[in-house]
């Protein structure tokens, strides 16, 4: 599926862009989503008295309806929750394998791994979006429920004007195009939809509706749920009704550290995102690494020696923590990652092959969205959620209005054994009946003196995790706004492939220097390395960064 984030990559502009833009700024709250529709709905809640997970709701019900490339009903995320208070929490809310799931299920005869992980009813988990809001609700909201669902099912019935990447994007999308019910509702039956025309979802703003007027159960156990379960069982798919009464949202430790002094709340597994963030910084805190100064051979290679170091772990060692023990408190010990960072020589790339234990990450193709919330009273939450590839397995439930995601493909279909695909990824990640796969979605959030400081996230698979990293130390170590430090070209390395990847931006000199030293680049010209969000408390105010390659919006007041 890389075609379909290359084809929306270069439909959306997503280059990083050499002029220099202006962080948005705003006093006291703040929303940035990669939709300007649902960043307005956020921003309105907030004006309007609600909280920041209020907020946060319904942006992402709001992006359900307005960005169907990655927001979603029928898949799953991670809200970040960092209170004015001081607490914070994590809201797991990832797919789980079906009770019907197994092992070996997406291997042939012959063993080797097919592409039903990604394609076809087969390849959904059960979805969790709507048990994660509902549990952030009943928790932390403080408005109504319905109201929250208010915006998105007004989007939905009255319909909104496609935007330009939106009528390239739907068009371009075959996965959309192979399901009746999809082409009918996103492709106009073939006919498209050209930019300013109305997109009206009649059938998913009845299902918004019922989940407004009768709560979460009608998701999992109402007529949402009888729908969804009975065409699963006419089409061969494996979510029962059975499935979706008994999957819940779970609420998490977020893992903690710091690096120079700011506090890091990172994510916990089932994602892999606040390891790397951690130990990536733990192996960066006092290297020195910074003063041959941003974009410098010298710096990349830096970065891209902890990258590799970091990636080689993730796979290995990562799972959903519900089930089997993770070496977290190892993985995150100080003295290993000091250990880690005595094996980098400044001078040279170290062979991948020379880097043990690890095994390759997921695909890069993971297509995904971040948004962020500030309140006027400091509360910030942080939200990654994903249908896995733009427009998931791009089959819409008939009736219901909503897409399903393909999000079994993030479980590892062979552990130790290359995928359909080459990757490789590890037992922790096999595929077990309930289980949540693996996920690189790294909503993180840092803290100053106590007080917010920053909330970051990004879609972009296994490049997520480089591209949150980097955007942090664009502010901390780099003193860049919010706004440049989303748009600075970005590397990437993930240990195997031995690869590092350049963005257009970094200069023939540096590529050439690198290339000197031992490292097999990829500076492709369209190459684009996630999208990230941003919102940073400048001391002074909220600054706001979207990126770029991205076509989303930033606002508060
Ligand atoms: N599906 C992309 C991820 O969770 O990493």
């Amino acid at each position: 599926m890389r075609w379909l984030f290359v084809t929306f990559a270069l439909i959306v502009g997503l280059c990083p862009s050499a002029d220099a833009r202006e962080p948005v700024r705003a006093r006291h709250a703040m929303v940035g989503a990669q939709e300007p529709l649902a960043t307005d709905v956020g921003v309105q809640v907030l004006r309007d008295g609600g909280n920041a997970v209020d907020a946060a709701i319904a942006v992402g019900f709001a992006l359900a309806v307005t960005h169907p490339y990655a927001g979603n009903l029928g898949g799953g995320g991670f809200m970040l929750i960092r209170f004015a208070d001081g607490r914070s929490t994590f809201v797991d809310f990832r797919e789980r394998a079906p009770e019907k799931a197994s092992r070996d299920m997406y291997l042939d005869t012959s063993g080797k791994p097919t592409r039903e992980s990604l394609e076809g009813w087969r390849s959904a988990g059960v979805p969790g979006t709507v048990r994660g809001f509902e549990l952030a609700h009943r928790k932390y909201g403080s408005r109504k429920w319905s109201g929250l669902l208010e915006p998105a099912i007004a989007l939905a019935e009255h319909g909104f004007q496609v935007s330009y990447p939106l009528a390239e994007s739907l068009k371009a999308a075959r996965n959309l195009s192979q399901d009746p019910e999809s082409r009918r509702i996103f492709q106009n039956n073939g006919a498209y939809f050209a930019p300013g025309d109305t997109l009206t979802q009649p059938e998913l703003a009845s299902t918004l509706h019922r989940i407004a007027q009768n709560g979460v159960k009608e998701f999992y156990e109402g007529e949402t749920a009888q729908k969804l379960s009975d065409v699963m069982s006419r089409k061969g798919g494996l979510i029962t009704l059975s499935d979706l009464k008994n999957y819940s949202a779970v609420e998490r430790t977020p893992l903690t550290g710091s690096y120079k002094g700011y506090g890091i709340i990172a994510a916990p597994p089932p994602s892999s995102g606040g390891v790397g963030i951690l130990q990536m910084l733990g192996m960066l805190e006092n290297s020195g690494y910074q003063k041959s100064g941003f974009g410098s051979a010298a710096e990349i290679e830096y970065v891209a020696e902890v990258m590799r170091r970091y990636y080689a772990d993730r796979s290995q060692y990562l799972g959903d923590p519900d089930f089997g023990k993770l070496r977290l408190t190892s993985l995150l010990d100080p003295a290993y990652i000091k250990r880690r960072r005595d094996t980098i020589d400044p001078n040279h790339a170290t062979p991948s092959s020379r880097i043990l234990p690890g095994l390759p990450t997921g695909r890069d193709g993971g297509e995904t969205t971040h948004y962020n919330v500030v309140d006027a009273q400091g509360n910030a939450v942080a939200v990654t959620f994903t249908l896995n590839e733009g427009y998931g397995n791009g089959i819409t439930v008939p009736g219901l209005g909503f897409l399903l995601n393909d999000e079994m493909d993030d479980f590892a279909a062979k552990p130790g054994s290359p995928n359909a695909f080459g990757l490789i990824q590890g037992e922790a990640n096999a595929i077990q009946p309930g289980k949540r796969p693996l996920s690189s979605m790294t909503p993180t959030i840092l803290t100053r003196d106590g007080k917010f400081f920053m909330a970051v996230g990004a879609p972009g698979g296994s490049r997520i995790i480089s591209a949150v990293l980097q955007t942090i130390l664009n502010v901390v170590d780099f003193g860049m706004n919010a706004q440049d430090a989303v748009d600075a070209p970005r590397i990437h390395h993930q240990w195997q492939p031995d690869k590092l990847y350049l963005e257009p931006g970094i200069s023939p000199d540096t590529v050439a220097l690198l290339q000197s030293r031992g490292y097999d680049v990829d500076h492709s010209p369209g190459l684009v390395l996630a999208r990230v969000e941003a919102i940073v408390n400048s001391g002074g105010g909220l600054q706001g960064g979207s990126d770029g390659r991205a076509s989303g919006k930033v606002a508060g007041y």
